[in-house]
């Protein structure tokens, strides 16, 4: 036995004699392959080259075999996953947004320079203690969707369990916020009886859920994170809303790459979607289902304006700031729904007309 090899057939062939199957120890093609990391260190797409980086357009795996692993008879189906149609979950770039929030994770505890929270007007403490009232069904939602996926898909079940993390951050960031200045939690937004996010939690589809959580959701949230200087009283706040805001921009990528890729792929479903964009837009102004914290007639505007004008006496500038941040939230709704493939909406008079009013009035 010079070799490795001849050791390898030598141990096959006792193995055989010993009646054990030693098929396992089959070399695959991608052995002696070794990959050199890149400039960004060794990430995903490094490695998932060849036969076992090909996510099939349907998977028939059941049981929760690691993709490209070789398949063996009798075993059990551990997993029931739906969602088995690459284009139900597919985005061309899952696997760069999850090492970027693999890169970009922060700490609540000691990235945010705390100590620079001093006493600030009870008006606007109270404000800031209303508006941490987000986060909760962005963290929720996408975690009952992980186990639904196959494992065939593993890139953008993995940005979701990112997403879960980076909401986790988002839910304790905020109430730390709340609480550490002495102010406390206020009571939560809710538009009618509906609770916040309910109808993203109802969603009975991928997408549709992703449409209601991603594009439409998160989507105003980021666009008022990105503001944040302006609605910011110390550097803690900044930090917060700036940490957030990359967050959030990710998971919105996530949902805007996710309908460009079924919109190509699966072009019969383009309707459905338009119907799932009527829907957003209406709870982007209106408020419906509490997803746009600044939208008409929920405390959570109010509290903005309060923050953007600086206190209550300044509630008129408050509020034309505030309609600068929904001008805002509208174009850059509109400019997602372009990337995404679906712009012809605003083009052919589908879009709702009440964009146009909710950045007139308050
Ligand atoms: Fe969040
Ligand atoms: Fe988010």
């Amino acid at each position: 036995m010079t070799t490795t090899m001849d050791s390898l057939a030598a141990l096959r062939e006792y193995g055989q004699e010993q009646g054990y199957d030693l098929s396992w120890l089959e070399k695959r093609e991608t052995w002696g392959v070794r990959i050199e990391p890149g400039k960004g260190g060794l990430v995903i797409d490094d490695v998932e080259r060849g036969e076992h980086g090909h996510a099939p357009d349907e998977s028939k795996n059941m049981t929760g075999r690691t993709r490209g692993s070789v398949p063996r008879p009798g075993v059990p189906r551990v997993g029931n996953y739906p969602v088995r149609t690459k284009a139900d979950i597919w985005l061309r770039n899952a696997a760069e947004l999850y090492e970027e929030a693999q890169q970009r994770q922060w700490s609540s505890a000691t990235d945010i320079p705390w100590e620079t929270i001093t006493t600030l007007p009870d008006d606007i403490e109270r404000a800031e203690c209303q508006l941490t009232e987000v986060e909760f069904v962005a963290g929720d939602v996408p975690g009952k969707w992980i186990a639904s996926v196959t494992p065939d898909y593993f890139e953008p079940r993995m940005f979701l369990i990112s997403q879960v993390m980076d909401e986790a951050r988002h839910l304790d960031v905020f109430r730390k916020r709340a609480l550490v200045n002495g102010g406390g939690l206020m009571q939560r937004t809710a538009a009618a009886a509906a609770v916040t996010g309910g109808s993203i939690d109802s969603a009975r589809d991928f997408t549709e859920m992703s449409a209601r959580l991603h594009m439409s959701g998160e989507g105003s949230v980021l666009t008022l994170f990105r503001i944040g200087e302006l609605m910011a009283y110390n550097d803690a706040e900044k930090h917060i809303y700036r940490l957030a805001a990359q967050d959030e921009s990710r998971h919105v990528a996530f949902g805007v790459m996710h309908l460009q890729y079924l919109s190509q792929a699966a072009p019969d479903r383009r309707e459905e979607i338009q119907s799932y964009l009527d829907e957003a837009e209406r709870n982007l102004v209106t408020g419906a289902s509490g997803q746009n914290p600044a939208s008409t007639g929920v405390s959570s505007s109010q509290a903005l304006a309060v923050l953007l004008g600086g206190g209550v006496d300044n509630y008129d500038e408050g509020v034309k700031l505030l309609l600068a941040a929904r001008q805002r939230q509208v174009r850059e709704y509109v400019q997602r729904v372009k990337v995404a493939g679906f712009g012809e909406r605003f083009e052919n008079g589908r879009a709702s007309k009440m964009l146009e009013q909710y950045v007139k009035s308050a």
